[in-house]
């Protein structure tokens, strides 16, 4: 299954807001359709994010009717600066946005018909080769994993969250496909649910076995022996592997701590902005509070209840044993080992 394809013009989404009880498609030929795509995380996930983006961009240009190569680059600008605006937290999406504005400008000496085809084989490339990082983290992923393993995750890191086959879920896909018998927890992932949602589906799809549990269970899981690796993915790694991710990402990364329970964490080089030192200039999304107080439109929580509701976390570079990247197994110290992939 492809989470974003671009098909006769449109580009098609499953709607992930309606997973897992309706398998809905979003098609469409209106860049800002997508855009708030990602706002309402109907595709979510930083690699999906960027690969929408990229696409978005692509369906602004195509259906632009800017006469002169200028007057679209001026489109494609503005276009940019939307789809930038919907979300802060995934580094993917600005990556995106940027390698098609180098696209553009390289190109700048085209015709407008010829660039808007660059543009499309651009965002194509885009997907293409966070497909086959998806493969590569699986690769060297599952080389960490052993038969037997019961493993963690949080959020959804899979197929949904990328263009297939996903980053944590690559790595548990990989391991499973070579035969080894694994085991995984999912935990729910409040406020949105995208373990209880999304994980659980794509994995019992594939047969790979399940277990969802609450967030709040994840300790005393850990407190009993039965979880003997967590895998998680990433919005953003600072130049100095802080990663941040799902809001609750950083209490499971302190538990497996406590319990002396190795904490990977699966991304593409994609999610690692070197221009950020550490953890903490890491933009954080904060959401609307009525993802708090209720869910799928029911309220739980009383009326004028004040809410926080960050929609990640950072966890710091010392409580995390490796990254795992499209290019190998990063190990401590981080900020060497990723200077290292960019030299
Ligand atoms: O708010 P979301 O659902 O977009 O958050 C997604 C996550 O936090 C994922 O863990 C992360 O993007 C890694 S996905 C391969």
């Amino acid at each position: 299954m492809k989470t974003i394809e671009w098909k006769n013009g449109k580009v098609i989404l499953i709607d992930q807001t309606m997973l897992p009880l309706k398998e809905v498609y979003i098609e469409t030929s209106d860049y800002l359709r997508v855009a708030e795509a990602i706002r309402v995380l109907s595709v979510r996930g930083a690699p999906a994010i960027g690969v929408a983006a990229a696409y978005a961009v692509a369906l602004a240009v195509a259906q632009s009717s800017a006469k002169s190569t200028p007057e679209l680059l001026q489109e494609i600008e503005e276009a940019i600066k939307i789809i930038g605006a919907t979300r802060p937290t995934a580094v993917n999406l600005f990556w995106a946005l940027e390698r098609m504005r180098k696209r553009a400008h390289v190109s700048s000496h085209l015709a407008v018909s010829r660039l808007k085809r660059v543009l499309k084989e651009e965002a194509d490339k885009i997907a293409e080769e966070e497909l086959e990082m998806s493969r590569q983290m699986g690769e060297y992923g599952a080389g960490l994993i052993e038969d037997g393993d019961n493993i963690l995750t949080h959020c959804n890191a899979g197929s949904l969250a990328t263009v297939d086959y996903g980053t944590a879920l690559a790595v548990i896909r990989s391991a499973h496909n070579q035969g080894k018998r694994i085991h995984v927890y999912a935990d729910e992932t409040r406020p949105l649910l995208q373990g209880a949602r999304l994980t659980t589906w794509e994995l019992m799809k594939e047969n790979i076995p399940v277990t969802l549990i609450c967030d709040n269970m994840a300790g005393y899981f850990m407190s009993l022996g039965k979880i003997d690796k967590v895998v998680v993915g990433a919005d953003r790694i600072a130049a100095n592997g802080d990663v941040a991710n799902k809001i609750g990402t950083y209490s499971v990364a302190v538990l497996a701590k406590e319990h002396d329970i190795p904490f990977y964490v699966a991304a593409p080089i994609s999610t690692i902005d070197t221009s950020l030192p550490d953890g903490g200039r890491i933009p954080i999304e904060e959401r609307a509070p009525d993802e708090v107080v209720g869910f799928g439109g029911n309220r739980v929580a009383t009326e004028g209840i004040k809410v926080a509701n960050p929609a990640f976390d950072i966890t710091p570079n010392r409580l995390v044993a490796g990254i795992i990247t499209d290019r190998g197994v990063l190990r401590p110290p981080y900020d060497t080992s990723i200077s290292g992939l960019f030299a």
